[in-house]
């Protein structure tokens, strides 16, 4: 069964998600940035915190662990590699690792790039990609090379089913998507799928979530094995060779300063 997926905005633009079985109350919940804000949520719909997933250290993920885990102990999960740096953390997992949480089933893949211990976690249809891919974008690299980026999103990821819903932990997407039809001008679909974002800000509406299959058809950074992407990736970064990695990390590069 997939699970119901609730979005819990915290700081400028970060969503925490909170998930439950449909008609059930036992709350998982994923990156929570701010203790408060999640627990008021939990208490509003009358859900009991199972347990806490992270999936990296960074602050804006995991500064409320503790006053969740001061009202409600429980077990506090994230990839082994990334245990001493996230705060209450209590069980490391192995990639791959299955556990069952809630009632739900989340799958743990580790995929480096923005943090060397970052996972996502696949739960039904559900992608919780944490700072990993972003509705028309990716992480920065912070601690990892174009290379682990490119095999954690096209090995990892890409291979999970069209229909996946992608749960993104940041609200990027109009100027990710802008980045992106600065490269590819001539994407009908993506120019379509920003003014969509646009319209649902306007509103004060998540973005999120989006499909992987949008996001085949739309995000530049999932884009680097099209030859007309690495023509006009070739065009912005004269001399970038036709390799997808060298694509995705000219992606990278140039949207690290737009
Ligand atoms: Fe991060």
């Amino acid at each position: 069964m997939n699970p119901k997926v609730e979005i819990v905005p915290v700081f400028d633009d970060n969503y925490t998600f909170v998930l439950t079985l449909p008609g059930q109350n036992r709350a998982v919940v994923v990156d929570p940035g701010d203790g408060e804000k999640v627990l008021s949520f939990l208490s509003e719909k009358g859900y009991e915190l199972e347990a806490i997933l992270a999936t990296h250290h960074h602050f804006d993920h995991v500064a409320g662990i503790e006053s969740l885990c001061d009202k409600a102990p429980v077990e506090v999960y994230c990839f082994k590699g990334e245990m001493s740096r996230v705060p209450g953390a209590s069980r490391g997992l192995e990639d791959e690792e299955e556990i069952e949480l809630g009632g739900m089933r989340f799958k743990v893949l580790h995929v480096p790039g923005h943090t060397s211990g970052h996972a996502v976690y696949v739960c039904g249809d559900a992608l919780l990609s944490g700072d990993t891919l972003f509705l028309g974008g990716c992480g920065r690299l912070f601690e990892g090379s174009p290379e682990q980026m490119y095999r954690s999103l096209y090995d990892r990821i890409l291979p999970l089913p069209d229909e996946t819903r992608i749960f993104a932990a940041h609200e990027y997407t109009i100027h990710n998507r802008s980045f992106c039809i600065s490269i590819e001008t001539e994407n009908a679909a993506l120019q379509a799928r920003l003014d969509e974002a646009k319209a649902l800000r306007e509103k004060n509406h998540p973005t999120v979530p989006g499909s992987l299959k949008t996001e085949k058809e739309t995000n530049t950074f999932l884009r680097c094995r099209e030859p007309a992407v690495a023509r006009a990736v070739q065009a912005k970064a004269p001399g970038t060779p036709d390799d997808p990695v060298a694509v995705f990390a000219a992606v990278r590069a140039m949207r690290d300063v737009y």
